[in-house]
């Protein structure tokens, strides 16, 4: 069965202040992380921070980005050991904040991707399409794309040491979140194209949704067979609200756990 996971990303959000009492709520709420991972993905200042109060804790933490060199004259850019150096675990690849700037194209988060493998670091790859791609019906053309550039540049077998998360641009800060239905439907569509090329891989990747998940909209999106858990992006800037939905992720890994339970 796959664990639920729920990654706050912060974006460009937060000060020392305001993340240490996000940080501390979190490790003190009372989250069983037994059945779930929880992730901060902070700013990369901030990460040293994330180490000071995240350590020895259940909960983990990552980069937003990361440079695909390991050093050198790249500046404004984070290498992967910078990473690791301050415990980070995870890092997003991809996410369409960097696309649609012109920072990232499909080889650039593909070639990241295996770096960030190679680097020790879980890449948590995000694909999503515009609202006009939306409405032109290219959803599945887009995000089959976005992760085949992956899959050309470490084979499908390589996808197995990230996650990945679709995250429509149209649902991003709109307070607009896909149905759960349309979740679903385009994560059981890219779970079945993996299936695809390796059936195995296909039934243990976790595959998150992200776009203005809350944590009133969390549990019909958790109870999506195959919905994974969330890339949570505004209502990771409340802790109150964070939490409800790595609750929410707990209740539905537990339901699922006596689901396996009743009908062995
Ligand atoms: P919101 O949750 O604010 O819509 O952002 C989602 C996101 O971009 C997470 O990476």
């Amino acid at each position: 069965m796959r664990r639920k996971i729920v990654v706050a990303n912060r974006k460009m959000n937060g000060d020392m202040p305001s993340n240490q009492a996000f940080l501390e709520g979190l490790v003190s709420a009372t989250l069983s992380h037994q059945r779930a991972d929880y992730v901060v993905c902070m700013p990369h200042p901030y990460l040293f921070q994330a180490q000071a109060i995240l350590k020895n804790t259940h909960v983990h933490w990552g980069g937003q980005n990361m440079s695909r060199y390991q050093s050198g004259a790249h500046t404004g850019s984070v290498s992967p050991p910078m990473l690791k150096e301050f415990g980070c675990e995870y890092v997003i690849i991809g996410h369409s904040e960097r696309r649609l700037h012109g920072h990232d194209t499909d080889t650039s988060t593909g070639e990241r991707f295996e770096v960030a493998i190679q680097s020790g670091l879980i890449p948590i790859f995000c694909m999503g399409e515009t609202l006009e791609e939306y409405e032109d019906g290219a959803t599945d053309i887009v995000t089959i794309r976005q992760l085949n550039a992956v899959i050309t540049e470490i084979g499908v077998q390589g996808l197995s040491g990230g996650v990945l998360a679709y995250e429509p641009v149209w649902a991003i800060g709109t307070g607009k979140a896909a149905t759960p239905g349309h979740a679903q439907n385009v994560l059981s569509f890219l779970r079945g194209h993996i299936e695809m090329l390796d059936a195995e891989l296909a039934k243990n990747i976790r595959i998150l949704y992200g776009g203005s998940v809350n944590s009133a909209n969390a549990e019909q999106l958790f109870a999506m067979p195959d919905i994974d858990g969330a890339l949570v992006g505004g209502a990771s800037l409340n802790t109150e609200e964070f939490v409800g939905i790595c609750l929410a992720a707990d209740r539905a890994s537990a339901t699922n756990q006596n689901r396996l339970v009743s009908f062995p």
